[in-house]
């Protein structure tokens, strides 16, 4: 795993874009796995700018998002498919078409799960998955408790997230769906490279978990440190509780230029 400390999340999601851009120059035909929710959006609004003011080009690349909730259609304005619209798939030239994410109103959801992940493999697989982190350590909305072998599915949102989630629906926690369709852990360990963004204080002991506790179902995210190439993007707050905050910092300091992305 390899933490990487910016100041602000604007520099951190400066860091990140640049990679998803070397990875789409290098390869056209990337497949890009998307989150949603607060934390990709500085990223999002990066990826915005390299690809008005740098040409940065999308047209064959395809995307699977994590997650949508169940029981919102994508016109809804909570939803994932209104959220993508909005902060990336509008501003860039990425075919609809090339743009996955799980349908909230399927009427048999083990069938379009099944179909999601052979979606996926018949993409080719994804080479760089973004991903933030639920303050309770979920992934997509894998929570405590899930399989590391889990794969699409749905899920039950756990009460922290229901909460956390509530500022998006008049701060009502009922008001939020209960349920949604999410890739599994076992679907997000299958990405090449893992990118995992993180902002602000109250993520800190998440982190901390995640990088230097114990890999355990408990923490859902812990399981990165068993993936070969996991990239944490986090800001100064979201390192608070690091033991060795000062080694990852010096780590990236020292690196070779070509290294860093
Ligand atoms: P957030 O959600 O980016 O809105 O904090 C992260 C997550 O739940 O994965």
């Amino acid at each position: 795993m390899e933490v990487i400390i910016h100041d602000t999340p604007q520099d951190a999601a400066s860091t990140g874009a640049r990679m998803v851009a070397r990875l789409v120059r290098e390869k056209p035909h990337a497949v890009l796995g998307l989150a949603t929710g607060g934390t990709p959006l500085p990223l999002y609004r990066e990826l915005v700018r390299l690809h008005r003011e740098e040409g940065l080009d999308f047209s064959r690349v395809t995307t699977f998002n994590l997650d949508e909730y169940l029981g919102l259609g994508p016109g809804h304005p909570q939803s994932y498919h209104h959220f993508m619209r909005e902060h990336l798939f509008d501003h860039l030239n990425i075919p609809a078409e090339n743009t996955h994410i799980p349908d909230g109103m399927t009427p048999d959801v083990p069938a379009f799960c099944r179909d999601y992940e052979r979606r996926i493999a018949e993409a080719g697989g994804i080479d760089l998955q973004i991903l933030g982190i639920g303050s309770d350590g979920h992934i997509g909305f894998n929570e405590p408790g899930s399989s590391f072998a889990s794969r699409t599915r749905i899920k039950t949102l756990a009460r922290e997230t229901l909460h956390d989630n509530a500022r998006f629906f008049n701060d009502d926690p009922a008001k939020v769906p209960h349920h949604c369709i999410t890739m599994g852990i076992g679907t997000i360990m299958d990405a090449r490279c893992v990118l995992l963004l993180a902002f602000g204080s109250g993520k800190a002991e998440a982190i901390a978990g995640m990088v230097e506790g114990p890999v355990t179902a408990s923490l859902p995210a812990s399981i990165l440190q068993h993936h070969p190439t996991a990239k944490v993007l986090i800001d100064s707050p979201a390192a608070t509780a690091l033991h060795r905050a000062d080694y990852y910092r010096w780590v990236y300091e020292n690196k070779p230029a070509w290294q860093r992305e």
